[in-house]
Parts: C-alpha cells; sequence; structure tokens
C-alpha cells in the first residue's frame, strides 16, 4: 500500500488514498448464501430477505418446521431460566417468540428488549407482543454495534440471527459485553445435522423449501437462500470456539433434532 507522506494531504493524495481505501473495501468480501458478495452489500441482500418475508414468517415457520421450532425454543427459554426482575435483551427478535416468553417470565419488575435490523420484523414482533398484552421496548440496532452499556444484562439470546450476521465474531463479543458478570448468552441456529440424515436433508432443504416458500410467501429465493446460508453457517464445534473467542466461558452445545439446529449457551465471568 502506498503512503503519502505529507502532513497535510494534497488533493492528488486524497484521490489516492480514497483509491485505496475503495479497492480496500472492495476486497472484503463475505457470503450471502453460495454466492460471494461485497460485505457492505450484505446487510441490504438480508434486509430484502426479511422484509420480503416478515407478513408470512411466522406461518412459514410452522410449515418449514413441522413446528419443531417451537420444541428447540421452549428449550432454548427453559435453559435461559429467566427469573422476574430480570433484563433480557432478544436479539434479531423477529417476530418475537423468545421476548414473548421472556417478558411473561421476567414480569413488571424485569426489562425484556426486542430488538431487530429490520422494521419490517420489528413491527410485526412489537405488534404481536401488544396484541398478548405485552409492553416491551422494542428497537431497531444492528447486533454487531448494540447501544447498551456493559454489564447490563442478565441474559441475551439470539435465535436464528446469528447466521444472518456479517462479522459473527464481532456481534459474538458485543453480546458478551453487554452481559453482567454471571449472564448468559444463548444462541439458537440452524447447524450440521447428522451424517446419515444429510442426503434427505439435502432434498428437503433445496426442493420442498423453496417450493414452500413460493406457494406461502410468493419467494422461493428467499428460502433458498436459507438453506445455503444454513450450509455456510459455523457448525457446532466451530461456532463453540468462536463463542471462546470472544471472551465466553463454560461454553456447551446440545444438538436438538439430530443437528439440525443447536443451541449454544455460555457464561460471562
Ligand atoms: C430467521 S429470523 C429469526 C427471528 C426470531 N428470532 C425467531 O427465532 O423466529 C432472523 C432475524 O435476524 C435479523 N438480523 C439479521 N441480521 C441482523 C443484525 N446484524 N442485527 C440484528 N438482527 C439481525 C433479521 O432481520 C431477522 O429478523
Amino acid at each position: 500500500m502506498q503512503v503519502c507522506a505529507a502532513t497535510v494531504a494534497s488533493p492528488a493524495c486524497i484521490m489516492m488514498l480514497q483509491n485505496q481505501n475503495k479497492l480496500g473495501s472492495m476486497t472484503n468480501t463475505t457470503h450471502f448464501g453460495y454466492k460471494t458478495i461485497q460485505e457492505d452489500e450484505k446487510v441490504q441482500e438480508v434486509a430484502k430477505v426479511f422484509h420480503s418475508v416478515a407478513s408470512k414468517y411466522d406461518v412459514m415457520n410452522d410449515l418449514m418446521s413441522a413446528g419443531l421450532h417451537r420444541v428447540w425454543k421452549a428449550f432454548t427459554i427453559a435453559q435461559a431460566g429467566v427469573r422476574p426482575g430480570f433484563k433480557v435483551l432478544d436479539i434479531a427478535a423477529g417476530t418475537g417468540d423468545l421476548a414473548k416468553a421472556f417478558a411473561q417470565q421476567a414480569g413488571h419488575a424485569g426489562e425484556v428488549w426486542l430488538t431487530d435490523i429490520n422494521e419490517s420484523m420489528l413491527r410485526a414482533g412489537r405488534d404481536r407482543l401488544l396484541n398478548k398484552g405485552l409492553v416491551t421496548p422494542t428497537l431497531l440496532c444492528d447486533a454487531e454495534k448494540l447501544p447498551f452499556p456493559d454489564n447490563y444484562f442478565d441474559r441475551v439470546s439470539v435465535a436464528f440471527g446469528l447466521r444472518n450476521m456479517t462479522h459473527k465474531d464481532q456481534a459474538l463479543v458485543e453480546m458478551r459485553r453487554v452481559l453482567k458478570p454471571g449472564g448468559k448468552l444463548l444462541v439458537l441456529e440452524f447447524s450440521k445435522v447428522a451424517v446419515p440424515l444429510q442426503k434427505p436433508y439435502d432434498l428437503y432443504s433445496f426442493s420442498v423449501l423453496p417450493w414452500l416458500g413460493q406457494r406461502i410467501a410468493g419467494d422461493a429465493d428467499s428460502y433458498r437462500y436459507l438453506a445455503e446460508s444454513i450450509r455456510m453457517h459455523p457448525d457446532q464445534e466451530t461456532l463453540k470456539t468462536m463463542m471462546e473467542t470472544a471472551g465466553l466461558e463454560r461454553v456447551q452445545y446440545y444438538n436438538l433434532t439430530a443437528g439440525v439446529a443447536a443451541l449454544h449457551t455460555g457464561i460471562k465471568l
């Protein structure tokens, strides 16, 4: 890389630096499903997916997983062990399945935040909770830059959200930062399925899911992205190491439905 020597940079030097910055960002690529794209395009691509599916998100979840996502979430809620008065942050909360349960458990003395980067998903989640009589603070925010102080929450959860994030390592560091010492992070995500199930699972993912997506949500591409993004997501052991690298301790995981999903938990000590 060339360096400008002058203390006050000349216009030519400024242009050179701008070009270098452009080149720098052009070389930072990431995955969007199986596609390789520029890092700064991923947020928009992911946003398109969730704006498109938000209104049919819940019905599609039930259909695609034959209701299994409810069992995985119930397990996550049990492992969270939220008690009255707890402060809880649900990241990438979407339509709010976890936040709803946490708000009921934390009660009036507690504080449960419903957050997501996507306005369509967040609106759907907020309305759903309001319809259940649950009024929770709701915030549009990026998990990679959480607008909360250090050491604030007793629990932080992210269900099926980490996979969509560009800098997963940065998001994990942020999740740890906002946890109180002794607080627990719960990451529920699709994971690596057990070998005997791989073939039928692939067949299901790449033919049935896009077909269902087209029929129900009018959008096959978003569900093709879902199948691809699951394959590109770190497996159980890799995610465990990533959480440890982010500074979490006592990291463990539970395979759910033969690894179709996995719940990873870690403590901030
Ligand atoms: C598959 S939905 C999960 C919704 C909900 N947690 C559930 O389990 O049903 C994934 C969510 O992650 C959100 N998301 C993606 N990238 C994000 C980011 N960087 N920060 C916060 N939320 C993000 C999307 O907007 C979307 O609502």
